[in-house]
Order: C-alpha cells, then sequence, then structure tokens
C-alpha cells in the first residue's frame, strides 16, 4: 500500500480530521459517512477527489477499498463504529473521548490490539506545538522530576446549544468533562510521562444547564424541550494521585462565573512551566526567572500533524503516540472523577 484510503465519519469535527488527511500526500479520504446526506455532500464539494457516501457505517465497514476508518461522531458512537471497524481489519483514528463510559473503552481498546491495526486516538491539543514543546523539554529532563500539576479548562458560557452540534452534548455519555476537560486531562497526563493512576476524588455537577442557563449563543436561547435532556455534568473538578506520588489537580468548566481560560501548570523540581501564555519559570544566578516563548509560526495545523502520525503508523509501521490505550486510560481518570462526585469519595484505580 502506497496510500491510505479513509472513511470519515460523522460530518462535526469529522471534517477537521478529513481536510488534514485529505491534503496529506500518502492518504486520500474516498468516502464519508453520516445519517445526512446534506452534511456528506456539503464536505465532499470541499475534497479535491470523489468520494462514497454511506448512511450505514456497518455496510461501510464491509467496504474492501477503505483502509482506514476515522470516527468523528458523537461520544455515543465512537465505540460501536470503530468495534465495526477493527472487526473488518481496518485501522482506525478516533476521536476524543474514547468512549462514553470505560467498560466500553476497554472492550473496543482490547479488540483493536487483538485486530493488529493501528489505533489511534484524534488528540488536536495533544498534537499542538506548544504541548508538543512542553513535553519534548520534559523528556530532556528540563523540569528536572515533574512532581504536580494543576490544569483547567473554564468557560463562561460554552453549553453546546441546540443550534450547535447535537443534543449529545448534554445526554448521558456527553457532559463537560468528557469535552473539553479530556483535552486537559489527556494533555497534562502525558505531560508529566502517563503515570499510572491510583486514586480519584472529585466533585462535579450541572448547575447552569439545566436551568436552561450558559449556553453559546445566548441570542439562541435554547428551548426547555431541548435543556430538559440535561442528563450529563456541566462541571468537574478534582483530585487524582498516581503511583510514583505525583498529584493532578484537574477541572473542566462548561459554564461559570469566570472568565474563560484553557491552562496547564507544571511543577518540576528545576523548571516549571505554563501553557498560556507559554511561559518557562526557572530559577538562574539563584532569580526567578520568568521566561516567554514564542513558537515559530507554522502553516500546519495541530491536524495535520497527527494525520501525518496516523498515515505513518499505517505505512511505515512506526510507533502510534496516542493509541487508543492512552484513551482508556484517560477514560478510566475521567470515569473515576465522576464517580468519586457521585458517591461522595474517593475511588481506587490502582
Ligand atoms: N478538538 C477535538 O478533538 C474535537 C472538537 C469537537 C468535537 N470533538 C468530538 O467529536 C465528536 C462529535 O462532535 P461534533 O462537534 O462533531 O458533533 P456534531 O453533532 O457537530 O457532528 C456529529 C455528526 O455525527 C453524525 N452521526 C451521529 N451518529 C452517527 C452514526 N451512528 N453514524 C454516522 N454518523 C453519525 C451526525 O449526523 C453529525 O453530522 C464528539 O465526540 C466530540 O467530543 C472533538
Amino acid at each position: 500500500m502506497d496510500k491510505v484510503r479513509i472513511c470519515v465519519v460523522g460530518m462535526g469535527i469529522g471534517r477537521s480530521n478529513g481536510r488534514a488527511l485529505a491534503a496529506n500526500p500518502r492518504s486520500s479520504v474516498t468516502a464519508l459517512c453520516d445519517l445526512l446526506q446534506d452534511r456528506m455532500e456539503a464536505f465532499a464539494s470541499e475534497l479535491p477527489e470523489p468520494v462514497k457516501f454511506y448512511t450505514d457505517y456497518k455496510l461501510m465497514c464491509q467496504d474492501p477499498d477503505i483502509d482506514a476508518v476515522m470516527v468523528g461522531t458523537p461520544n455515543q458512537w465512537h465505540v460501536p463504529i470503530a468495534l465495526e471497524a477493527v472487526r473488518n481489519g481496518k485501522h482506525v483514528l478516533v476521536t476524543k473521548p474514547l468512549a462514553d463510559s470505560e467498560d466500553a473503552a476497554r472492550t473496543l481498546v482490547e479488540a483493536a490490539e487483538a485486530a493488529g491495526v493501528v489505533n489511534m486516538m484524534s488528540l488536536s491539543m495533544r498534537f499542538s506545538d506548544p504541548v508538543q514543546y512542553l513535553g519534548g523539554l520534559a523528556r530532556q529532563g528540563f523540569f528536572g522530576e515533574l512532581y504536580y500539576a494543576h490544569s483547567r479548562s473554564v468557560r463562561r458560557i460554552g453549553i453546546p446549544g441546540a443550534n450547535k452540534g447535537g443534543v449529545h452534548f448534554i445526554q448521558k455519555g456527553g457532559g463537560a468533562f468528557r469535552d473539553m476537560g479530556v483535552h486537559f486531562l489527556d494533555s497534562v497526563w502525558w505531560l508529566l510521562g502517563r503515570p499510572k493512576p491510583v486514586s480519584v476524588l472529585g466533585v462535579a455537577g450541572a448547575k447552569f444547564g439545566p436551568r436552561g442557563q450558559g449556553y453559546w449563543m445566548v441570542e439562541h436561547q435554547p428551548p426547555a424541550s431541548y435543556y430538559s435532556q440535561y442528563a450529563a455534568d456541566d462541571y468537574g473538578g478534582g483530585f487524582i494521585r498516581f503511583d510514583n506520588g505525583v498529584g493532578l489537580h484537574i477541572e473542566s468548566f462548561w459554564a461559570s462565573h469566570h472568565e474563560d481560560m484553557g491552562q496547564i501548570e507544571l511543577f518540576g523540581t528545576e523548571a516549571g512551566a505554563k501553557l498560556r501564555p507559554l511561559t518557562l519559570h526557572q530559577t538562574l544566578n539563584e532569580q526567578p526567572v520568568d521566561i516567554p516563548v514564542e513558537l515559530p509560526q507554522k502553516p500546519s495545523t495541530s491536524w495535520d500533524t497527527l494525520a501525518g502520525h496516523f498515515v505513518d503508523c499505517v505505512l511505515d509501521g512506526i510507533p502510534c503516540q496516542s493509541p487508543l490505550r492512552d484513551g482508556l486510560e484517560v477514560q478510566r481518570m475521567m470515569e473515576a472523577l465522576l464517580l468519586s462526585a457521585e458517591l461522595g469519595k474517593e475511588v481506587r484505580l490502582d
């Protein structure tokens, strides 16, 4: 095989993945799959080559002219579609979060590994230049021992409304933590060197969504028939302990009476860092110094980076930097945080 033929499933975020896969010289998007024909046709008009359309993912997975499947559907559909794909020998690239539950995530990871296909998480934040830059420094030992981190994503008004995406965001298996928290949890966990979690203490709830407040685009307040279906968190926060003694404070808010923020702070024995604005903190000549970092502007995006890595994994057999197993570990921490909130006590993961 010299070119990977890919079907993109889900015409929301699937389009960002699909554009990057179509632009890569070693892959082409040859099929699209969505329940909505008009969304497929609109995206197809952007693509350089003609594509097949599928509304039934099971049929699509039987197509011998498809080598790999990018799953960009609502959380609740990631596992059924990716499972069908790996069982048919297709490589898979799955958007975050891996699943809507830990059990579903585990079933998929085991099936993908047994099938021996490339299985990768599509993580636009982990593959972004600033996170990759900090990861490079961490691997070189710049921070010394990383012993603590704080990561948070806060929106003032950011609950997906009736006019943004589907109701799946606010239903069971959706929620703020699985939507935004997952990016910040994944990236900070990766920066810490993917330590093994041992315990999680969390709080979570829904303070805005069920009251019809905090939705994106206030001029289009969702009707009660929409927000009465609210069955997920709109905030979650907690503390994760790892087996090497490292601590992580993590928070995610879809709505709040606070300014918007997306931050990672790393605490190391030799240096610290924050993600936004990208800054390194050190002590030089016994003086504390804060070093702002300007990364070179590139024409490519994190979608291009992760698409390129996926294609290299398939064609060159290189080790995958974000296997679905990482998605499972992040899912375990996320679900433990939400369960801890429900039970009102710490959840052990060891
Ligand atoms: N930066 C990122 O990585 C990022 C950003 C946004 C969303 N996402 C993820 O992408 C997923 C989808 O979110 P979105 O914003 O694109 O939602 P969306 O509602 O805009 O799009 C989802 C699409 O999937 C289609 N779909 C639903 N069920 C399907 C099925 N069974 N078979 C085929 N198609 C189906 C819908 O018709 C719709 O077109 C979520 O899991 C979300 O977490 C990731």
